[in-house]
């Protein structure tokens, strides 16, 4: 088994708030078994630049548990990416003697945890994105914190779409997939969620707060996923012209990204970055560590992707042809079971709207 002297620590791609309880509990636990840890500062960036620092002492990271961000900064590095990129990466482990990382991000991050195990250097993954758009596993750091936040702003819109007799377009994060979107619809008692997994009839939604508010009801909220590109503000407009409520449009944006980890998130962060460290010290590579039933586990980060790829539409044939019988039950298996999860959470925000 490989004997590991000095590991690296990155974050990789959109920030995620946990990211840093994630960095303290993996440097910490690598720490504790005698192995040097080096802070790699912008994601991939910093292994193409050489940019990185020795975390020397449990104390360096000490007081980030709490902190939104991510103390090792992050970036999305197209070079990286080239030849020449991975070349320079491959380079700088090698003369900063690192031999092996814990790379912290999404699927651009596993992707290129992918590349660097290929080439030599044993790499995992750990999720992290608000999104929680990893097929893979069922939590990323991060979005329980950005869940937290679109529910604190809402309640807030409510409050003043309740006085004015109001409604509220909301469209919160996710630009591949609507896991923000149908949590807090429901958390928040939209009457409406607009997400690209789902058709939207936007014709009932209308007549819906019609029938609301000839029954008394004075505030309405329809969340709007990112993904369902343009259509949040015509929404507006439309619900205004066609049900007489006033009706105003919020984009939460960048706000859902910030902001102090909830427990959920800082819990999970230790957790999965536990397991991550234990699976490199095991001397295995190129496995992301996911979620599912409530385990947590690990999965070969190429059949991760296809997984996510199949989830999103976007597998390609060569790709389905590259798996066994098996693996293609699997992972349609996984995919419905995500989808009926999903499905589940918004028929009931029509049920209970
Ligand atoms: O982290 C995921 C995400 O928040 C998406 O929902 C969003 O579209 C994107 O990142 C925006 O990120 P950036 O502005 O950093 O490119």
């Amino acid at each position: 088994m490989k004997k590991f002297r000095r590991i690296g620590i990155l974050t990789s791609g959109g920030d995620a708030p946990g990211m840093n309880a994630g960095v303290r509990a993996a440097t910490r636990l690598a720490l504790r078994e005698g192995i040097q840890v080096m802070g790699i500062y912008g994601g991939y960036a910093g292994l193409v630049n050489d940019d990185m620092r020795l975390i020397k002492n449990p104390h360096d990271v000490s007081n980030i548990i709490a902190l939104g961000g991510t103390m090792l900064y992050t970036d999305r590095c197209l070079e990286f990416k080239t030849p020449e990129g991975m070349a320079k990466a491959l380079e700088t482990c090698r003369k900063n003697k690192i031999d092996g990382i814990i790379a912290i991000g999404g699927d651009g991050t596993f992707r290129g945890a992918t590349d660097l195990s290929v080439h030599g250097i044993p790499t995992i993954g750990v999720p992290a994105t608000i999104d929680n758009d990893i097929t893979s596993t069922e939590y990323a750091i991060g979005f329980d914190t950005a869940m937290n936040t679109v529910v604190q702003m809402v309640d807030r819109l409510r409050d003043t779409c309740e006085s004015h007799a109001r409604c509220n377009v909301v469209e919160v994060m996710g630009r591949h997939a609507g896991f923000i979107a149908v949590n807090t619809a429901l958390a928040v008692g939209a009457v409406a969620v607009a997400m690209k997994e789902f058709p939207f009839d936007e014709k009932a939604c209308i007549e819906s707060i019609k029938a609301l508010k000839a029954n008394g009801k004075r505030e309405f909220i329809v969340i709007v996923a990112e993904g369902v590109e343009n259509y949040a503000e015509g929404l507006r407009e439309r619900i205004q012209e066609q049900t007489g409520v006033e009706s105003k449009f919020a984009r939460l944006a960048h706000v859902q990204r910030g902001g102090n980890p909830t427990l959920t998130d800082r819990v999970f962060a230790a957790q999965a970055c536990e397991k991550a460290v234990e699976e490199l010290l095991l001397g295995n590579s190129d496995l992301v560590v996911c979620q599912h039933n409530n385990v947590i586990e690990t999965m070969n980060i190429g059949y991760a992707l296809k997984l996510d790829r199949m989830f999103k539409g976007k597998i390609t044939d060569e790709e389905i042809k590259s798996l066994t019988p098996e693996e293609l039950e699997n992972m349609k298996a996984r995919c419905a079971e995500t989808l009926a999860r999903m499905k589940a959470k918004y028929d009931l925000v029509y049920k209970i709207k």
